[in-house]
């Protein structure tokens, strides 16, 4: 199943009849339009070129996060990139493999933390 048929069979379900939804097997109601604002994070996402990890950049981004896309093809994540910004030209958005400057001080900062402690 794809992330958008995934997406789209949780609305579904957000459809069911309410006494069918109560107790504890309930389909859940949430929706990406409960995500709450995200303006002022940062969110690195990985595998962010397709499936859960492009809906899960396009929604953040949607909420005002700025999303780090990180893919292992940069081509496919500028790609990505760019069907976000499409829909969303107000999203800020970067894109890079592992070997960009985000990751690599993410990666470093554990390191630097371990020698001072
Ligand atoms: N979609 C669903 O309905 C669903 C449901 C439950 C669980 N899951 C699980 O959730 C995960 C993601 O599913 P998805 O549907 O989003 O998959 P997907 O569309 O295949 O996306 C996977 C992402 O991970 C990257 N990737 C795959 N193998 C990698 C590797 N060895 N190293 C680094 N990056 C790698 C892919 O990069 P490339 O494009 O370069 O290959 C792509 O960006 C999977 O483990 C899946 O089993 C999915």
């Amino acid at each position: 199943m794809s992330a958008t048929q995934l997406l789209s069979a949780t609305q579904n379900l957000s459809a069911v009849p309410r006494a069918a939804a109560d107790g504890p097997l309930a389909p859940s109601r949430w929706t990406a339009a409960d995500i709450p604002d995200q303006a002022g994070r940062t969110i690195i996402v990985t595998g962010a070129n397709s499936g859960l990890g492009f809906q899960t950049a396009l929604e953040l981004a949607r909420h005002g996060a700025h999303v780090v896309m990180t893919v292992r093809d940069e081509d496919k994540g500028r790609a990505a990139k760019a069907r976000i910004e499409a829909e969303h030209p107000r999203g800020s958005l970067e894109c890079g493999g592992s070997t960009s400057p985000i990751l690599t001080t993410c990666t470093a900062l554990p390191r630097r933390s371990s020698k001072t402690s």
